[in-house]
């Protein structure tokens, strides 16, 4: 299914970072574009920087019930994606908790199945759906437990939708390090030290813009044969 004037695509967690660039791009393909976080001054922000038709809503993704009323508003529609998370930051083992453990795959994981439930009547034929992971599955570090772990289960629950729901498609974009707000609990000076080594490393010389992880989901949607993947926007990270 080409991405095209016809092409329905919505966005949850699309006022910020990755799901914004991947609203921007989807907009500039021509597509009908709806846009949903749970602040509304970020969905007014979002909007005011997107071009024209695209609507937005005020939605809580840790809410079923604000979800099943956002999709019941938006109707049918092509395309869903799942970008929805709070700012990161690491959580050494020693620092773990039950109740930290549970809030981080709770809007990651959890609420984000919930919403590919609340999607799926919505969705057309030749329809997808995709989530987000994190190179973090593949290659972890000190610090790093939660996100490798539910940046692992997404992947995997990929894998299982992707036969459940089939026809319709189910994928995950696992995105290495990206400039995006997800980093606002750092100093700036913190953050753009992280950049910098994390660009030396890493083969393609730079970490990703959010323009780059939101090609990802676009070719995910676009891509007709393509299910229970994974695509992975890291600069060669794993590679190296
Ligand atoms: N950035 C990276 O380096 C990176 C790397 C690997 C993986 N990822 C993954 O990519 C995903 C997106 O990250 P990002 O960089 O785009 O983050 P971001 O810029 O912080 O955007 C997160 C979005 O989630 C929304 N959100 C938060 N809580 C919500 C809730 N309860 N209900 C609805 N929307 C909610 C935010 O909107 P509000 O302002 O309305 O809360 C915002 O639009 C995350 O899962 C992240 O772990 C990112």
């Amino acid at each position: 299914m080409t991405i095209n004037t016809s092409t329905r695509i919505v966005l949850l967690g699309g006022t910020s970072g990755i799901g914004l660039a991947t609203a921007r791009a989807a907009a500039d393909a021509g597509a009908s574009v709806v846009i949903g976080s749970r602040n509304p001054a970020s969905v007014e922000r979002a909007l005011a920087e997107l071009p024209a038709g695209v609507i937005g809503h005020t939605v809580d993704a840790s809410s079923s019930d604000d979800v099943a009323r956002f999709f019941d508003a938006v109707g049918e529609f092509d395309h869903f994606a799942y970008t929805a998370a709070e700012n990161l930051s690491s959580v050494p083992i020693e620092e773990f908790t039950v109740e930290r453990g549970l809030a981080f795959f709770s809007l990651r994981v959890i609420h984000a199945l919930d919403a590919v439930r609340l999607a799926v009547p919505h969705l057309r034929t030749g329809g997808s759906i995709t989530l987000t992971s994190g190179t973090a599955a593949f290659a972890g570090g000190p610090g790093w437990v939660l996100g490798s772990a539910a940046s692992g289960a997404t992947i995997s629950a990929v894998r299982s939708l992707a036969v459940e729901l089939a026809p319709l498609r189910v994928n995950a974009v696992a995105p290495g390090v990206v400039r995006s707000p997800l980093w606002g609990l750092m100093s700036e000076a913190d953050r753009e030290a992280m950049y910098r080594s994390a660009s030396e490393s890493l083969p393609l010389g730079r970490v990703a813009e959010t323009s780059d992880v939101a090609k990802a989901y676009l070719a995910l949607m676009d891509q007709d044969h393509v299910t229970g993947t994974v695509s992975v926007v890291d600069g060669g990270a794993l590679v190296s």
